[in-house]
């Protein structure tokens, strides 16, 4: 079984970082999206993987290297254009040959990997295998109607009234079928060639596309807040380890990983929370739930809920949350305007001014 991973796309929802840089670089507890991607396809036994890219190949290539890093064989396969996940896999053709492939959308984080997934689809091979998630609000993703039997019946997708709560993880097992299948759909009405239209082609056809239902946490990190969710849920899971520097005057509380090189001041750091190589962070106090890059300073600042990525600075800010701040991004306090006030005072009065 071979791996197909999705690493171009347009990646609209997350400007502007990326009209810099790729989505799947960004960084999840200081590892980009996609690592962890390689990684759960590397603990499923997979070592041959096609990575597709787009308009950022070059900082993909960068990232992930030829693959031995995490014991994988990548091949890098250009898209010319962002035509949609079917068309990703109408590319990967000559690589995927007439192997059965497993597709990760390579911005798509999914907790406890997919090495059982893997296996069953090895031991089922139905044409096609999806992976699902109950959703409170399942208009917002591609929605599954699934059978008694665990048949999938029909795909919609972002549909106004959804037929059950299911929705597609960017997670799915294939076998050639599917190659008919992107050859024979037409684009959409936004001009891409759909998944979900494919796999909807191979039921229609009775061609077997079986569900498997997760609870595992899951998401897609398209955009700035479900990234931020995902770095909860990762930093969660942290173990406190100190390799860095961290002075007397400093107070670590809890589940706390500071790297080598680091450096710590004068400051308040409660877990969970991540501090890359080379940061320094001084007279400050840094979350919880909070994602410090490497090469990152923060001065006389409070910053928690947030992801910081590297050579990012913040100095002089007494209270960001929830935030994503880009690489070698400056926040800095501005000069305070000279303040007056202007009094007419009674005899006897008495006034308390808060500045
Ligand atoms: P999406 O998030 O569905 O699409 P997008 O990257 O264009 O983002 P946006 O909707 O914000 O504009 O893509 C899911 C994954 O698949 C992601 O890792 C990008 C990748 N992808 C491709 O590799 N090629 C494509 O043609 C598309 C549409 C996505």
């Amino acid at each position: 079984m071979k791996a197909l991973v999705l690493a171009g796309g347009t990646g609209s929802r997350l400007r502007p970082f990326t009209h810099t840089r790729a989505k799947q670089l960004l960084p999840i507890a200081n590892q980009p999206v996609v690592h962890y991607a390689l990684r759960a396809i590397a603990d499923a036994g997979i070592v041959d993987v096609g990575v597709v890219v787009g308009g950022h190949a070059d900082d993909i290539r960068r990232a992930v290297g030829d693959g031995s890093a995490f014991g994988l064989r990548v091949t890098y396969l250009h898209q010319p254009e962002p035509l949609g996940l079917a068309h990703a896999v109408l590319i990967a053709r000559d690589f995927l040959q007439d192997d059965d492939f497993l597709l990760y959308l390579g911005d798509n984080y999914l907790e406890g990997g997919v090495t059982e997934f893997v296996r069953r689809s090895r031991a089922g091979r139905d044409a096609a295998r999806l992976l699902l998630t109950a959703v409170p609000d399942p208009t917002a993703f591609g929605v599954a109607e699934v059978d008694g039997d665990g048949l999938v019946r029909r795909l919609e997708e972002k549909p106004e009234q959804p037929r059950s709560d299911l929705a597609m993880i960017g997670v799915y097992a294939f076998t050639p079928a599917v190659h008919e299948a992107v050859r024979a759909i037409a684009p959409s009405g936004r001009g891409e060639l759909e998944l979900t239209h494919a796999v909807q082609w191979l039921i229609d056809r009775g061609l077997g596309v079986r569900a498997e239902t997760t609870t595992m946490p899951w998401r897609d990190t398209g955009s700035v807040d479900d990234l931020l969710e995902a770095n909860r849920h990762v930093l969660d899971r942290l173990e406190g380890r100190v390799d860095g520097k961290v002075d007397a005057h400093s107070v670590l509380v809890g589940r706390v990983s500071i790297a080598e090189g680091a450096v710590v001041k004068g400051s308040r750091i409660v877990g969970p929370a991540v501090i890359g190589p080379g940061a320094v962070i001084s007279n400050s106090s840094v979350g919880p739930y909070t994602a410090i890059g490497e090469d990152c300073r923060i001065e006389d600042s409070a910053i928690s809920f947030s992801v910081l990525l590297r050579g990012a600075r913040v100095e002089g800010a007494p209270c960001i949350e929830q935030s994503l701040i880009g690489r070698e991004a400056v926040v800095a306090a501005a000069p305070r305007p000279p303040q007056a006030h202007r009094l007419v005072l009674g005899d006897h009065s008495k006034v308390q001014l808060t500045s």
